[in-house]
């Protein structure tokens, strides 16, 4: 049987949990309930006792005469930690890492994935701090529902009302039966700039941090593949489950690429250097000498590469970063370099080095152009597309 631990905040939607743990119940999942101060305001132990069919924990000094059952145990055995209503003061305390209560340590001491359901008043929602709030807990890998919109408890209209009982238990439901349909397929993918060297110190690169490429990763890991990183120099760490190879030339990553064939699916999100320094300098040049002038050629096209071999991944998806004329340049791109798709982004604003990345998929078939997301939807959106292409 799967299991739930649910936490519930204090806010008036909380009687709407009683309705939830109904729906769990009869969907076969187990659930253990604790309520933080604030929801044994609005919603009794015995009620969520009586409908969990099991005790309900309230504080962090309760679990101490039980030895079986201190908090850590509490949220191992669970499969899934969800907190609805997810309050404003919640979501802060979990963004910041507090743990000054039992729901609060519960959610710091977790090895689970967990799912929050906001609900509050709606300038609360939109206040700046609680969009930080949220957008911190999304990039720490927690899933973090929309609230629904309309009429609030409060009078007000707008977003900020939790979402009904049965959309919560539908994410928990998916929550816990994870996509896994990338199981047995090898994804091989870029990530992040190159560097070429002009002598030992000094080096051509460019502003792509890697991390669009490191969530696609992340997200096909995510969803059972295996997953080979050929990475140039980037600051950030390897995603859970991804085998990672680090370069820092062009040569080198092409290199690094065809060592890891076959693949079933390659993504190349590197941006690649497209030249480099002829010969580059034995030692550190030196200031007192003249300027040296840089003779470039041209390097490896990975992708074009890969386009027009024999080992071809079944499905190849390049990236083209373009400033003007997106979608023309990229589906010139999709031909010459042989590609199945290629995703398409303007960086003429902060998309490199940035959080979020608007898109446009170019295929054989036209193109499709999605929502500006955050690089972690992007990616998750990608690896979908990827399984319903093989
Ligand atoms: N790419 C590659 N090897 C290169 C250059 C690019 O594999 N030497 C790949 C990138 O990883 C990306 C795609 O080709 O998937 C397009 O990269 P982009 O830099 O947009 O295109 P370029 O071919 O460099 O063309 P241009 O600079 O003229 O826009």
């Amino acid at each position: 049987m799967k299991r739930v631990l649910l936490i519930v905040g204090g806010g008036i939607a909380a009687y709407k949990v009683c309705e939830l743990i109904r729906l769990l119940r009869r969907s076969g999942i187990g659930v253990r309930c604790v309520l933080t101060d604030g929801g044994a305001q609005f919603v009794t132990p015995m009620t969520l006792a009586a409908l969990s069919e099991a005790p309900v924990h309230t504080s962090l000094w309760d679990l101490k005469d039980e030895a079986e059952m201190g908090h850590i145990q509490l949220s191992r055995e669970a499969d899934l930690v969800v907190v609805a209503p997810a309050t404003a003061d919640l979501l802060a305390r979990m963004a910041a890492g507090i743990a000054d209560d039992l729901a609060t340590t519960l959610l710091l001491a977790t090895d689970k994935p967990v799912l929050a359901a906001p609900a509050m008043n709606v300038r609360m929602w939109l206040h700046p701090a609680t969009r930080r709030n949220v957008d911190q807990l999304r990039a720490d890998g927690v899933t973090v529902m929309t609230p629904d919109e309309g009429a609030m408890a409060c009078g007000e209209y707008g977003p900020g009302r939790l979402p009904e009982p049965a959309a919560i238990a539908d994410a928990i439901i998916a929550a816990l039966n994870p996509d896994r349909r990338l199981a047995g397929r090898h994804i091989l993918i870029t990530a992040g700039p190159t560097h070429e060297p002009i002598d030992p110190v000094r080096y051509i690169a460019n502003r792509s941090s890697g991390r669009q490429g490191f969530e696609i990763a992340a997200a096909c890991a995510a969803m059972g593949a295996r997953v080979t990183l050929v990475s140039g120099p980037v600051t950030l760490p390897t995603p859970p489950g991804v085998e990672r190879i680090d370069v820092e030339t062009a040569q080198e990553m092409a290199d690094a690429v065809a060592a890891a064939l076959p693949a079933d699916v390659a993504v190349m999100v590197a941006a690649v250097a497209d030249w480099r320094v002829e010969a580059a300098a034995g030692q550190k040049l030196k200031k007192g000498t003249m300027a040296p002038g840089l003779s470039l050629v041209p390097n490896p096209d990975i992708l074009a590469t890969l386009g027009h071999s024999p080992a071809r991944p079944r499905l190849l998806i390049g990236f083209a970063a373009e400033t003007e004329r997106v979608v023309e340049h990229a589906s010139a791109k999709r031909v010459a370099k042989g590609a199945d798709w290629i995703v398409a982004n303007d960086v003429s604003g902060d998309v490199m080095g940035g959080e979020a990345n608007a898109v446009h998929i170019v295929t054989a078939d036209g193109v499709e152009t999605w929502p500006r997301a955050s690089k972690v939807a992007v990616a998750r959106q990608l690896a979908e597309r990827i399984a319903d292409a093989l």
